[in-house]
């Protein structure tokens, strides 16, 4: 009986030492599966990343590394753990001006409601009708984003304080977007960035391109995707409210064989994410890269974006030559002012004696993601101090186009009668390469028929609060 009773002590008193020591890892845990409040708590050193992607078929040759060894990750964000992504609702079609109620989440707050509407925004010199959609989730999210280009015209996120504050450039109207617009917000195809003097072979016929940047063919010629207006279709998922937007680009478009079928789906999530999800299928081999141009400045459009810290998930970039064409080289970031692998701010190093940065006026160069191009994974976190603002990109695609604001000059004025001044915003914009078509040991961009081009990217947005600053 005493050795009873002793047996029973002994595990009464295992069971509570494995309750103290797990119990308060349990309740961490537990945390990261709260749905985001509106001021999230980011302290940039362990962020919890568990998202999973799908592979694209085209990707299945792997990403090309650089000859030497690659640095060590830097961050948590550099080594990525996975988790299944968060299951959604059969989507389906529902009216505009329908509100979802909080409830549908599953969240606790039910303060606002997840909303999309939509409103005549203006027509085209051809007589287009253009539609100006708001969506909106129920932390207080917002974004506009109007058939034209598939433009996110603005993006309301919080602050630390939980001030809402625009925090992409662009116009208040579509004739400012018509007149001049270096790629603010847009989707860009058929082919996002350089393909060098406009030319390409595939299966041994050789395509002309435009050249619209100098001797090169850039963001997919003179009408490219964000000059065209796409068919909308507002979607509910129970992870959010989105848009999918559809558009044709025929065959020999700018120049490109066949008949493409594209939809770009954005879901403003109630994880304070701007998912976006592209698809396309063709009917002729032909080459696509698809990525959105969004300026971001998380300061509100209050200043430049120089002081802005970054850290990009790679070791390696591509190495370009004047006209900003790959090289073809991999050259890894160690020792240079391209290494981002710690966050930095935008500005220290950008006016270093460095060639690549002489060439690009700046930042505006390709990133090799570690491990990229397989899985949805972490690419790039953006702290900006002053706001407390965090955003970070998430992607399936290989590469990251860090584009630092180098030809703004000031000789834009934006929505508010905000100048864009030098570098007063920066694009992160994930893809393919530039120039892969001509470059055959980067991961191939050509679709074939009958073959899917998949691809996602995500723009989280949280805080981190200034007591938390390194
Ligand atoms: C990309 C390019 C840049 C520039 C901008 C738009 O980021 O790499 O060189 O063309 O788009 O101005």
């Amino acid at each position: 009986m005493a050795r009873e009773q002793l047996r029973l002590v002994l595990l009464g008193v295992t069971l509570l030492s494995i309750t103290i020591i797990f119990c308060p890892c349990g309740l961490l845990l537990a945390d990261f599966g709260e749905p985001p409040r509106l001021l999230v708590e980011d302290n940039g050193a362990s962020h919890p990343l568990r998202e999973s992607g799908g592979i694209s078929p085209r990707l299945s040759a792997g990403v090309p590394r650089p000859l030497a060894g690659a640095n060590a990750p830097a961050e948590a964000g550099a080594a990525p753990a996975r988790e299944p992504a968060p299951r959604e609702a059969k989507a389906g079609v529902i009216a505009a001006k329908a509100g979802i109620s909080r409830a549908d989440s599953g969240g606790k707050e039910a303060k606002q409601k997840m909303n999309i509407e939509v409103k005549p925004f203006d027509q085209t010199p051809l007589g287009e009708k253009v539609d100006l959609y708001s969506l909106a989730n129920s932390h207080g999210l917002k974004a506009e984003i109007m058939t034209y280009g598939a433009i996110v015209v603005s993006l309301q996120v919080p602050d630390r304080q939980g001030r809402m504050d625009d925090i992409v450039l662009g116009y208040g109207n579509l004739t400012e977007y018509l007149a001049k617009n270096p790629y603010f917000g847009a989707i860009v195809g058929r082919y996002g960035n350089r393909i060098a003097k406009g030319k390409f072979t595939l299966d041994g016929v050789e395509y002309s391109l435009a050249a619209n940047d100098g001797e090169n063919h850039l963001h997919g010629g003179i009408k490219g995707f964000d000059k065209v207006v796409w068919k909308a279709e507002p979607i509910k998922h129970r992870d959010g409210v989105g848009l999918k937007l559809m558009y044709l680009a025929k065959d020999a478009e700018e120049g490109y064989p066949g008949n493409l079928s594209c939809t770009v789906t954005y879901t403003l999530t109630e994880r304070n994410e701007l998912k976006i999800e592209y698809l396309a299928t063709t009917d002729k081999p032909t080459v696509v890269n698809l990525t959105h141009h969004g300026y971001f400045n998380l300061t509100g459009c209050q200043r430049d974006i120089l002081g802005h810290e970054i850290m990009l998930n790679a070791d390696s970039f591509t190495p370009v030559d004047a006209g900003l064409i790959p090289t073809g080289e991999l050259r890894l970031v160690k020792g240079t002012p391209m290494d981002f692998t710690r966050p930095t701010p935008i500005g220290d190093r950008v006016g270093s004696d460095y060639e690549q940065l002489k060439f690009g006026g700046g930042y505006d160069h390709n990133w090799v993601l570690n491990g990229g191009g397989r899985v949805l994974m972490l690419a790039a976190r953006v702290y900006e101090a002053t706001t407390g603002r965090v955003m970070e990109v998430l992607t399936t695609e290989p590469g990251i186009q860090f584009y630092c604001g180098n030809f703004l000059d000031g000789t834009i004025t934006g929505k508010k009668g905000i100048v864009y001044n030098h570098r007063y915003g920066f694009c992160l914009e994930t893809q393919h390469y530039p120039d892969s078509p001509n470059k055959p040991n980067f991961p191939s961009t050509v679709l074939r028929p009958g073959e899917k081009y998949e691809t996602t990217t995500i723009y989280r947005f949280s805080t981190r609060k200034a007591a938390r600053l390194r």
